[in-house]
């Protein structure tokens, strides 16, 4: 019988945790290692340097776990960090944006494309380029009107709106994702995205489907909410299919037995900060509960 293989997955906090429950109900055959980095979050206003030396940390403790694929579940992360990490770690990796960009642009059907992101993601400008980028290379709207009217040069289909939403993820980190207070912020962030008639908004930051509730309340039914992770999962998918033909034609050697382990076990999960805070908002999230989590320190 085939071994499952370890995917290793980051990100500042309890966000990553809305990629990793995607990958859990698609890919039945995968064992995942988790790693908040809760005592260094918000990662949403850190530098890219900063983010680069977190992800060389994080990185190197998740091979050390036996990944064999990592996932940046962190957008900041992948905006700024990851073609560095890419470059210094063997190990593949899967980032949001790429996967995201290319989401929003099959899916919108006016071409109006919003971003809902940290500041550093925003800054970053990493998603206007990306969803340049997956037009030029192909992707298309799955609107066939739409379609036609961008490739008739009739109809352009671009970012047009990104706001920055700092005070979002310290609220999901305190478990306050359904609270009056997040209603009352969402409603001020949200409201330029209106203005400018934005019609498909990513979610750009992976604690925001801890909010998605709030969201769809206040958008109404007229905006569609497009979150990465669906993609990020097609994309992991197709990968570990070429690891798996890779590894059958003796490209890339498998792992052994002890890397993967001998035990069964679906998922653990390492934090920085607080265990027990990351257990209990982790666990309104993901269907199998997290039961058991580990402190881990990494850096000085
Ligand atoms: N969830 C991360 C992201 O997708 C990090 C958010 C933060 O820590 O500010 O950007």
């Amino acid at each position: 019988m085939k071994k499952p293989r370890v995917i290793g997955i980051f990100d500042s906090g309890v966000g990553g945790l809305t990629v990793m429950k995607e990958i859990l109900e698609q890919l039945l055959d995968v064992r995942i290692v988790y790693f908040g980095d809760t005592a260094r979050v918000p990662y949403g206003n850190r530098s890219r340097e900063e983010l680069i030396r977190f992800g060389e940390e994080i990185v190197t403790f998740l091979i050390g776990q036996g990944a064999e694929v990592i996932v940046v579940a962190c957008n900041s992360s992948s905006a700024t960090a990851l073609p560095i990490l890419r470059e210094r770690f063997d190990v593949p990796m899967i980032g949001m944006v790429e996967p995201g960009a290319r989401l929003a642009v099959e899916k919108t059907i006016a071409g109006r494309i919003g971003l809902i992101a940290t500041e550093t993601t925003v800054r970053s400008k990493a998603y206007s380029s990306a969803v340049s980028r997956a037009l030029a290379k192909g992707s298309l709207p799955e609107d066939l009107v739409l379609r036609e009217a961008w490739q008739q040069g009739e109809q352009p289909i671009s970012l047009i709106k990104a706001q920055g939403c700092p005070l979002f993820v310290p609220l999901i980190e305190a478990g306050l994702a359904n609270s009056v207070e997040a209603r009352g912020i969402a409603q001020t962030y949200l409201a330029p995205l209106h203005a400018e008639g934005v019609d498909t908004l990513i979610l750009g930051c992976t604690h925001y489907p801890f909010l998605e509730p709030v969201l769809r309340e206040i958008l109404g039914e007229d905006v569609l909410i497009v979150d990465p992770a669906l993609a990020v999962v097609k994309e992991l998918e197709i990968l570990l299919q070429h690891l798996d033909e890779w590894e059958q034609s003796g490209l890339i050697g498998s792992p052994s037995p002890s890397v993967r382990g001998k035990k069964q076990w679906r998922a653990r999960y390492y934090v920085s900060g607080d265990p027990e805070l990351f257990r209990q908002v982790g666990n309104t999230l993901l269907q199998e509960p997290i039961d058991h989590v580990e402190q881990v320190i990494l850096g000085e």
